[in-house]
């Protein structure tokens, strides 16, 4: 029950307890904020390469449909999902992205008070929706820049958690487990728990990080999403595998228009053309090895990445990174960094076009230099 009877509007006693902030500043936010206009956006794991050219002949076909509202079963774009995962569409539901998805599945699962595992310093919007209803986290420490699965099972089983979160490959550090350590965690969830294995990048890792899907599980939930390979971020199509009796239950609660019509359509065609993402596989995979070029150049290290992403270790700490970070920020580079120590010594950079990353390039040591200065 709300006990602030005085206050307007009148949220919830959750909603008030809550801080008002956001997990990520956006570049436009920054832009805003600052005056500095961004000349290489290489802070949020888009696709600057942006979706192959069929599919932005669909969008751009597709204009005139925007009138309508989206599918709310998203049957076609399920039906193909459905081909390319070998998989029923019954285990398939389609939501705005895995944040969004992420935020109906915490409505769904936890009451105030449930507890749930995630590393401390991995994906933070997961923190975000878990908050968001008042669930309480618990975390574990990276291992040598790893989320560790052993760690996050024993936490589970020791605090009866409702959910596990893991990313795989992870963010923000890019490594990966293979697909034997994910098998061997999923057949260790305990029986009352969830492990929501976050695989946003899935399509960028090595062939076979991905264990085999298996929709009788009941204790595992894969959320994937058409924002990261697939280069439609701004189309907010994501979505997740598992049981039926769990896929089900989103209808319940879900945003039933919550996919827009261009979006669906989109990540259909998408889907379809897989001769695309290999040539994103390689362009990303030229970008990170640049990038660990540059890294080199400065005389830093990389953190091995699966991912459209690099970790380059600028060697400190967290208060140094931080500088270096603003230093790129003023120039007009968008990148962003670790959260936590002791990753938080890694700036993000994502894998942009080469000319964003060549403006990095361009920076990366004149920010170095000042923030050693500072
Ligand atoms: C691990 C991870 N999960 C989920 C997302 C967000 O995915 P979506 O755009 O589908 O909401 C990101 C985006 O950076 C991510 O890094």
């Amino acid at each position: 029950m709300s006990n602030n009877k005085n206050l307007y509007p009148r949220l919830t006693s959750l909603a008030n307890s809550l801080p008002s902030s956001v997990p990520f500043v956006a570049p436009e936010m920054t832009e805003r904020l600052s005056g500095i206009p961004v000349i290489a956006r290489l802070g949020a794991n888009e696709s600057s390469f942006g979706p192959s050219p069929k599919v932005k002949k669909i969008i751009a076909e597709s204009t005139s449909d925007v009138f309508k509202y989206g599918d709310p079963d998203a049957f076609d774009l399920k039906k193909e999902l459905e081909k390319h995962l070998q998989i029923p569409s019954q285990n398939i539901i389609v939501g705005e992205g895995i944040d969004g998805l992420m935020g109906i599945l915490c409505r769904l699962m936890l009451e105030e008070g449930d507890t749930v595992v995630t590393s401390n310093g991995a994906y933070p919007t997961f923190n975000y929706q878990v908050k968001g209803v008042g669930g309480v986290l618990e975390t574990v420490p990276y291992l040598a820049d790893y989320e560790d699965p052993n760690a996050l099972i024993a936490k589970a089983k020791l605090l009866n958690a409702k959910m596990i979160y893991l990313a795989n490959p992870d963010n923000p550090m890019g490594t990966h487990h293979s697909a034997e350590v994910i098998q061997r965690m999923i057949d260790s969830v305990p029986k009352e728990s969830l492990l929501v294995l976050d695989e946003a990048y899935i399509e960028l890792a090595p062939d076979g990080v991905a264990p085999k899907l298996d929709v009788l599980n009941k204790n595992v939930i894969r959320l994937r999403t058409f924002s990261k390979a697939y280069g439609l971020a701004g189309a907010r199509v994501g979505y997740a595998i598992g049981h039926v009796d769990l896929v089900k239950s989103f209808d319940k609660i879900r945003n039933h228009f919550g996919v827009n019509t261009i979006g669906q359509k989109a990540a259909l065609a998408a889907l379809k053309d897989q001769k695309y993402i290999s040539q994103v596989r390689n362009s990303i995979e030229l970008g990170r090895e640049r990038i660990n070029q540059i890294a080199r150049e400065n005389g830093l290290k990389t953190i091995a990445s699966s991912t459209n992403f690099v970790a380059v270790d600028c060697g400190l700490d967290g208060d140094f990174t931080r500088k270096v970070l603003a230093e790129l920020v003023g120039m007009g580079i968008f990148v962003r960094m670790a959260f936590v120590a002791p990753q938080d010594r890694c700036l993000r950079v994502s894998v942009g076009i080469p000319e964003d990353i060549e403006h990095f390039a361009k920076a990366f040591p004149r920010a170095l230099e000042k923030a050693r200065n500072q």
